[in-house]
């Protein structure tokens, strides 16, 4: 597994070196009022401190690379993932984060084994000075995703939402229709029904690239073999 830095600079294809995803990942570990904020909502409904894996520090670097128009995200939940892209919007001070969320009230059974806290709305961990570039959207992805992918092209794109194949194939081949020639596709628990790999066989590539249950390819990588080739020789799944 490559480490959360090749994972950047490996699917952005050398835009990006790893020492530009250490700055952006040491940026965000040491955003104390971020952090400081985020926990104490997190204790005030969970009880226990956020916890800030991986994949918060990949969302946010690459959101500070890119400086990305248009996010789009499925799957809410507590909102720590929006959070982390909201901040890194903040920073740029640019663009708009789109989330859609069918509200886990009682737990979806596929997406996530636990609720939302009594009373709270997805998203909830998201600090009110990170909203104003926030579009929320409740209710299921398959109704949702099409039209606002239709409204203007994405840049990011990233499933969290109900992981069965059917689903994560619909928001996959949704996305990468409508998005930039060199948006990003991501997707966590990537490897529920080999998904992700059915997506990208279908556009003829064999590999893509992973770090722990994230994975992610730029659209441009699909295009012609040249940039397959490349692809191909920077990342093997087992
Ligand atoms: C794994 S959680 C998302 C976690 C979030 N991305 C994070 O990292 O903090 C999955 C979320 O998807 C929502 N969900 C499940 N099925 C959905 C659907 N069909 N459309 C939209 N959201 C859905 C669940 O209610 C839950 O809030």
């Amino acid at each position: 597994m490559p480490s959360a830095e090749e994972f950047i600079v490996e699917l952005l294809g050398g835009v990006a070196t790893i020492q530009d995803a250490r700055h952006f990942f040491d940026e965000l570990g040491n955003n104390s009022d971020f952090i400081a904020e985020t926990n104490e909502l997190s204790m005030a409904h969970r009880g226990v401190p956020a916890v800030f894996a991986g994949w918060s520090k990949i969302h946010y670097a690459l959101t500070r690379i890119l400086r990305p128009k248009v996010i789009v995200e499925t799957g809410v939940f507590d909102g720590l993932s929006s959070a982390c892209w909201l901040l890194a919007l903040d920073k740029n001070d640019h663009g708009e984060l789109v989330s859609i969320d069918l509200p886990a009230t009682v737990a979806v059974i596929d997406s996530i084994h636990t609720s939302l806290p009594k009373g709270q709305e997805p998203g909830w961990i998201i600090a009110d000075s990170l909203r104003a570039r926030h579009r929320l959207l409740l209710g299921d992805a398959r109704e949702l995703l099409p039209p606002i992918l239709s409204e203007s092209p994405v840049d990011i794109f990233f499933h969290d939402s109900l992981h069965t194949e059917d689903h994560m194939l619909f928001e996959y081949r949704a996305a990468y229709e409508q998005m930039q020639a060199d948006g990003l596709i991501l997707s966590d628990d990537y490897r529920a029904y080999d998904s992700f790999s059915k997506f990208a066989r279908g556009l003829g590539l064999e590999t893509f690239v992973s770090y722990d249950g994230l994975a992610g390819l730029r659209k441009s990588s699909g295009m012609g073999r040249g940039t397959r080739k490349a692809i191909e020789c920077r990342h093997r799944e087992p």
